[in-house]
């Protein structure tokens, strides 16, 4: 982890959890990071659990997130959330082009580019997922995965609003596996995704922006993922979902 870099810990809850396990989560969990200054903690609960989970974090260093947006702000788009109102319920991030959102939602590249350009404008700082699947990465194809999610999805960006974007490293072979990336195969992967920002960003954008890394993450196995300088931070789903699994992650450096 590279020390002008905060790190951010982040919880994707995926579909899981009611307004009232959201309260009792949030009971659990406040205690337990309250002493957590190095990193930034962010929840992203699905859209229901918003408002409790913002009246929850109320006075603690806990930012909450959405797991998806709408790029349009509002109109006849059954089932969609947009960025004012995300921005309006008291979110302050967004998940954007997870690989489950791409995988069974037909997310693409472009659409990606679409609610990072509209999560910017309407003041939330977007956590924009890329990662191979099992078969690329074992085709070889990693690297040329990575770039061309970039391309297609970041590099289209203004270097203005680059500097406001975090992403995430999540090879879809780890996610929900118990199979995590090495430390190493992880650094990797950052290294490929940074060298692209440098190209198109400069030198100075890729030494700022916040690489996460997702996939399997645990309290287990945090310590070493964060020891490596490209890691700047986690983007864990399962083991989120219990307050002392992500306080312990959270608090990684104890
Ligand atoms: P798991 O931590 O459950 O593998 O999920 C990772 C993820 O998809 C976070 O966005």
């Amino acid at each position: 982890m590279a020390t002008n870099r905060t790190p951010i810990m982040a919880g994707n809850w995926k579909m899981f959890k009611t307004p009232a396990d959201t309260t009792a989560f949030f009971d659990e969990f406040k205690p337990l990071v309250a002493s957590a200054t190095h990193c930034e903690i962010v929840i992203c609960p699905p859209f229901i659990d918003i408002p409790a989970a913002v009246q929850a974090v109320e006075g603690a260093r806990i930012e909450i997130g959405g797991q998806n947006l709408y790029w349009e702000k509002e109109g006849a788009f059954t089932g969609e959330i947009s960025g004012p109102m995300l921005a309006a319920a008291g979110a302050r991030w967004v998940i954007i082009g997870h690989s489950e959102r791409r995988q069974y939602f037909g997310e693409t590249d472009e659409t990606v580019l679409k609610r990072t350009k509209a999560a910017l404008e309407h003041g939330l700082k977007p956590i924009v997922c890329v990662g191979e699947h099992l078969d690329e990465r074992e085709a070889g194809k990693t690297e040329q995965v990575l770039v061309a999610q970039f391309q297609g999805g970041l590099a289209g960006l203004t270097a203005e609003e680059f500097a406001r974007v975090t992403i995430a490293y999540e090879p879809v072979w780890a996610i929900g596996t118990g199979r995590t990336a090495t430390p190493e195969i992880a650094s990797e992967a950052h290294k490929v995704i940074r060298a692209e920002v440098a190209k198109k960003f400069g030198g100075e954008a890729a030494a700022a922006v916040r690489i996460l890394y997702g996939g399997s993450v645990k309290p287990a196995n945090v310590k070493e993922l964060m020891a490596q300088e490209e890691i700047d931070g986690t983007l864990v789903g399962g083991a989120s979902l219990k307050a002392d699994s992500f306080a312990a992650i959270v608090n990684f450096h104890r």
